[in-house]
């Protein structure tokens, strides 16, 4: 089969992590017999550098031309100083909200050959991590309106405003419960119904779906609560579906658990095509350009991408079992621990081509 690619290189160590994400999707493509088309998209610190905006015209359009997005990290420390729309991550919500990406999907697995690497305790990590973190992308206080004004006697005062529709909760609700039924069938459903009036209606929305869906486990959690359940134990978690805010929250904490940043993907899906697929860590500025970047995360999205863009699993297990034989010799780079001396980044990737 044929596929067009969109590549968003970004910033710091995004275009190393996605050269090597982009040898294992040909050699892919050589084992199964596909081709792929790559366009480069330019987006984030390095457009507002080459063209005065992050998110330059027509950069949505270039990625809805493709079957899917395949995105490094954009950001930096460089652009710090502009403006708030000029900001690379300024770009990151645009190209979200622009392509209708609403369900969030990062998966947190504590893979096999990592157990010691994690910081839980060895006995919880021995329970194994295995979760589906499903984070709504495109609504909450990340989109709601923002304020900025003085007032008479206590400075400068802002507001955020956190909004949720029905039909923004349902959605990405059908597809928590959706991917729990794929799954070991229990979700929960992570918010704030103690104290907000947006998580008290996420709430009543997720209870009336769980009706629809009575195979699956269903339990409500308060977000601190999940916060701590995480690290007491979080083999208890399989599907977990929460709003925009506390899953980019609780997707840090969740992958911390598993040993490092540097593993875990994430897939951005809406109802039609394409999805975008990125690394859950950031542009990591300091060690850019250095070939120390671990570049298995991307890896890793790029299997993401063939399992829920291109509807072929075997061509994702095969990449994600490369990635688990590899770490199975004890490789490793410098972002976690493993056998001997870390290793750069094309040697990660020459080592996890030659398991294909
Ligand atoms: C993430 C990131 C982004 C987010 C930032 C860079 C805007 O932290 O994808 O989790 O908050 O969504
Ligand atoms: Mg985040």
């Amino acid at each position: 089969m044929e596929f067009k690619i969109a590549l968003i290189r970004g910033d710091g160590i995004g275009p190393e992590v996605v050269n090597q994400a982009v040898r294992v999707m040909d050699r892919i493509g050589v084992r199964f017999g596909h081709t792929f088309y790559y366009t480069d998209v330019l987006m984030g610190g390095c457009a507002t550098d080459a063209v005065g905006k992050s998110y330059p015209d027509g950069t949505a359009e270039k990625c809805r031309a493709c079957d899917a997005v395949l995105l490094g990290a954009v950001g930096g420390p460089k652009w710090d100083g502009v403006s708030a729309e000029k900001r690379p991550e300024a770009a990151l919500l645009a190209i979200r909200k622009d392509l209708g990406l609403y369900a969030n999907l990062r998966p947190a697995t504590l893979r096999p050959a990592l157990k010691s690497a994690s910081p839980l305790k060895a006995e919880t990590a021995e329970r194994g991590i295995d979760l589906m973190m499903v984070r709504e992308l495109t609504g909450g206080i990340y989109f709601g309106k923002r304020n900025r004004y003085q007032t008479i006697d206590r400075g400068v005062e802002c507001t955020d405003l956190m909004a949720y529709s029905e039909m923004e909760i349902e959605r990405i609700g059908r597809r928590a419960f959706e991917l729990a039924r794929l799954r070991r069938k229990k979700l929960a459903s992570v918010d704030k119904a103690n104290v907000l009036e947006t998580s008290r209606l996420w709430r009543s929305v997720m209870h009336r779906l769980s009706a629809e869906y009575p195979d699956v486990e269903y339990s409500d959690v308060l977000v601190d609560n999940c916060a701590m359940q995480l690290v007491r134990d979080p083999s208890q978690f399989d599907v977990v579906v929460t709003e925009n805010m506390f899953g980019d929250i609780l997707s840090d904490e969740a992958s911390m658990v598993t040993g490092s940043i540097g593993l875990l993907p994430s897939a951005s899906i809406g109802d039609g095509a394409p999805g975008l697929y990125e690394p859950i860590h950031g542009s990591a500025p300091d060690i850019a350009g250095q070939d120390k970047a671990n570049p298995i995360a991307t890896i890793l999205s790029a299997a993401m991408m063939f399992r829920y863009s291109f509807h072929l699993p075997d061509e994702a297990d095969a990449i994600e079992n490369a990635v688990d034989a590899v770490l199975a010799e004890g490789y490793h780079t410098a972002d976690f621990a493993g056998r001997g001396e870390p290793i750069g980044t094309a040697a990660m990737g020459d080592l996890i081509v030659g398991k294909l």
